[in-house]
């Protein structure tokens, strides 16, 4: 019986065993995938007795991100650009991690809404914290050369600008209507629409019409941000399409076999999210 888990604390609002449950009953796996909560302070010892309490590894979400990528004895590409590492397995005896948050979002971004390569312009980023570097990596891998980070905090999006290069601007907050014109993508990854509190501020009346809008809030589905882009008739990208997709290279580490996304499983999450 092949076992992986996802660690947090806290843990209990996490999505994570509905989407790989569905894959274990669709596989016909024989394997478990639980919620386990771990307090900071637990985490060392939780990473070191992983092996021992018959994991084939695990997830991790907020606050372990970074902390489980400094544990690691093998740390991929993906997780050494974002500095943070969301899923870990064993390469014989040592700890491996990597972030699957890029592959997420761009194979989420590819298969909603493939035209966006076609679009030319600057890559706009709302806010700086994880989720944007794991976006910005993923833009960068693409080849796009003039991406540009606006965050309340300015310093922070100075910071990932400089840890990124030349290809990645920061720019205050309050300009960012002021870029809009020539924009190909726009992803909010801040927690502005999050529960429907708060608002990019966004105005989308002077944006190409081939401009792509995506969210990585995905509760509610369609955030207030979605639904005023499709207003101008931009096409919207929601944030579950990303979380389905960047829980795939996990599955494949630790149970064998390389999941699909399926209509039915969007169905599944999506309602489970309605209900909550
Ligand atoms: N769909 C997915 O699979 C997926 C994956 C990862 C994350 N997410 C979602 O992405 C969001 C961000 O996650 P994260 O880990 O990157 O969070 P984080 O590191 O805490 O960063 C939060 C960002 O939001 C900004 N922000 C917060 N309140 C704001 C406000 N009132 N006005 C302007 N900016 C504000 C922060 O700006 P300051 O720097 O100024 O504080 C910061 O840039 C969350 O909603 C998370 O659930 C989704």
């Amino acid at each position: 019986m092949k076992r992986a888990c996802v660690i947090g604390w806290p843990i209990a609002h996490s999505r994570s065993p509905l989407i790989h449950q569905y894959w274990l009953r669709k596989y016909g796996i024989e394997g478990t995938y639980t919620k386990e909560p771990v307090r900071a302070e637990e985490l060392p010892q939780f990473l070191a007795s992983l092996k021992n309490r018959g994991f084939a590894g695990c997830n991790v979400t907020v606050p372990h991100k970074e902390a489980a990528f400094a544990a690691a004895k093998i740390q991929a590409p993906a997780a050494i650009a974002v500095g943070a590492a969301n899923t870990l397995w064993f390469e014989g005896e040592a700890l491996a991690c990597t972030n699957t948050d890029t592959y997420g979002f761009m194979a989420n971004l590819d298969q909603s809404a493939p035209h966006w390569k076609q679009s030319p312009g600057s890559i706009m980023i709302l806010g700086a914290g994880g989720s944007a570097r794991a976006v910005i990596h993923g833009f960068l891998e693409a080849g796009r050369d003039d991406i540009r980070v606006y965050n309340r905090t300015v310093e922070r999006a100075q910071e990932i600008a400089r840890h990124f290069g030349a290809r990645v601007s920061a720019w205050p907050w309050d300009v960012r209507n002021d870029h809009i014109t020539d924009v190909s993508v726009i992803v909010n990854t801040t927690t502005l629409g999050m529960n429907g509190a708060g608002d990019t501020g966004i105005d989308f009346s002077r944006a190409p019409n081939t401009a792509v809008v995506a969210d990585l809030v995905y509760v509610p589905l369609e955030t207030g941000l979605l639904s005023s882009a499709r207003t101008y008739g931009l096409v919207g990208v929601d944030g579950l399409g990303m979380l389905l997709h960047q829980a795939v290279p996990g599955f494949e580490k630790w149970f064998g076999v390389r999941p699909e996304v399926t209509p039915e499983l969007y169905r599944l999450v999506a309602e489970n999210i309605r209900e909550a």
